[in-house]
């Protein structure tokens, strides 16, 4: 099948690649001249595992092309996906200029019948804006043709981009119960086959609907990631472990495991977004969606839990010390740091004097610009943030070492490691990767996230451990809980 990708963002980028993979021939079309010579040549602008391979191979077989010719592109694709960004404006609602624009590109140029599917993550109603939009300019130019909008959500997490859309859960399908639906329902059916194991992944359902899955998903998810925070933080008051109340409750399948990971808070460029936007929509249909509300408000006070651990160890004064911090992107496995927990702990390092050694395996860049738009105000911090190539030589003479992100490099932090390397060896543990229990059986004092009174009450039984270790302040770490 021909089909147009427009926007070679990460969702675009993922889906016109691997559609291509499955045998397709696609037209990837973007306005930014140096991101398609980029991607032409076979370079990448993301850190997506897996996704440079199948970008490489399908351009050199010449079943994927990049382009800025808009016209050519309307006139390459039966179905038109419309995967362009939708960035917040300031007040937070999704600008959707580049979406409109989309449209009525095609409904200029087109010259027979197009599926257009809407693929960005949208407010409900936006495929119908987009349907007037190609009807106006269809009509503008005289044209009478069929055309059929379709909301077709991704649910493609980074990091798993390429597994995900090769192996999905569900694709979701949202057209309309009319001739050209049914055409463009078709079709998809037909796209997708290769993907659609069992014949049981589509979900089809009405415009809206499809709209609002996706919003649901990420909503949900959300609120599993707030609520299990939440009830961490109360753990660390009541000297409960919270990896083994979420062993506990995971174990029921009506509630399982997947996104009960407490941690520094979520982040990145869907969850955020998409909870603040689905309780806008929900105001300005004149309801509200409390539970979602606090869900954001949790998610804002979680970013500044690791933080206040740290502060609260040593008395609020960092001046003189060095804080490792492992980890910046918002997860392992990709390198955005879109509402990265780690950019304000980091500044929150910074102001409060400490020298900062950081790493990431691939956010290293991307890191310094985020931060150097966060610190904007203050040069005189950004001096104090220097970044390594090695995890280990981040420990290096280090007070205290901070994981923001729970890359795999990460895992095998040891005791003798820590000991070797720190001036105090002493971990705050923001995604529960290390065993506090184990580590402070060894003379490392860890205080994760829920689990810090775990580590601090068994720390009396640790071998011998050094004086400063022993100087947690159990009331503080308590009462910033
Ligand atoms: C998410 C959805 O999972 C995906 O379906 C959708 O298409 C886009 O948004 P993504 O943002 O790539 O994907 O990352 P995800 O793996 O979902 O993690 C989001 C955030 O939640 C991360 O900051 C992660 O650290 C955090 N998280 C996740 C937790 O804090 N605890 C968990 O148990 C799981």
């Amino acid at each position: 099948m021909k089909v147009t990708i427009v926007g070679t963002g990460y969702v675009g980028l993922v889906t016109g690649a691997c559609l291509a993979e499955l045998g397709n021939d696609v037209f990837c079309l973007d306005s930014d001249a140096d991101k398609v010579a980029l991607l032409q040549a076979g370079g990448m602008p993301i850190y997506e595992p897996g996704l440079q391979e199948i970008v490489q191979r399908n351009v050199e077989e010449g079943r994927l092309l990049f382009s800025s010719d808009v016209k050519a592109s309307v006139a390459f694709g039966d179905v038109q996906f419309i995967a362009v960004g939708t960035p917040p404006r300031d007040d937070g609602s999704a600008d959707l200029s580049c979406v409109f624009d989309a449209a009525r590109a095609i409904g200029r140029h087109m010259d027979r019948f197009r599926v257009v599917v809407q693929k960005s993550t949208v407010p409900v109603g936006t495929a119908e804006q987009v349907a007037r939009l190609v009807r106006a300019e269809l009509q503008a130019h005289g044209k009478d043709l069929d055309f059929s909008v379709v909301s077709n959500p991704e649910f493609l997490k980074e990091g798993a981009a390429v597994q995900d859309f090769m192996a999905p859960d569900r694709i979701v399908v949202g057209a309309d119960d009319d001739l050209p639906g049914r055409r463009a329902l078709a079709l998809l059916r037909q796209l997708y086959a290769p993907v659609n194991r069992n014949q049981e992944r589509l979900r089809v359902m009405d415009v809206r609907s499809a709209e609002l899955t996706k919003y649901a998903a990420n909503a949900m998810l959300a609120t599993r990631i707030s609520f299990m925070n939440e009830l961490a933080n109360l753990a660390d008051c009541l000297g409960a472990d919270i990896e083994l109340v979420r062993q506990g409750i995971g174990s029921d399948p009506r509630i399982g495991y997947s996104f009960l990971q407490a941690g520094a808070g979520y982040g990145g460029s869907c969850f955020p977004k998409d909870v603040d936007a689905l309780c806008r929509t929900a105001q300005s249909s004149g309801t509200r969606l409390a539970v979602l509300e606090a869900v954001q408000s949790a998610n804002l006070r979680q970013k500044q839990v690791l933080l206040d651990k740290v502060l609260a160890h040593f008395g609020g004064d960092l001046r003189g010390r060095t804080i490792a911090v492992l980890g910046l992107a918002f997860k392992p496995d990709t390198d955005d740091m879109r509402e990265a927990p780690s950019r304000a702990l980091v500044a929150g390092l910074l102001r409060a004097g400490a020298r900062v050694v950081a790493h990431d395996p691939v956010a290293r860049e991307q890191a310094q610009r985020a931060l150097e738009h966060d610190l904007a105000g203050e040069p005189q911090l950004l001096a104090q943030l220097g970044y390594v190539e090695r995890p280990t030589s981040a420990l290096e003479g280090a007070d205290a070492v901070v994981i923001v992100t729970e890359w795999r490099h990460y895992r095998t932090l040891s005791a003798s490691l820590l000991k070797r390397s720190m001036r105090t060896p002493l971990v705050f543990d923001g995604r529960n990767l290390l065993d506090p229990h184990q580590l402070a059986s060894q003379g490392v004092a860890c205080v994760g996230i829920g689990r810090s009174n775990l580590s601090l009450l068994r720390e009396a039984d640790a071998p011998t451990p050094p004086a400063r270790q022993l100087a947690l302040p159990k009331k503080k770490v308590r009462a910033e809980s």
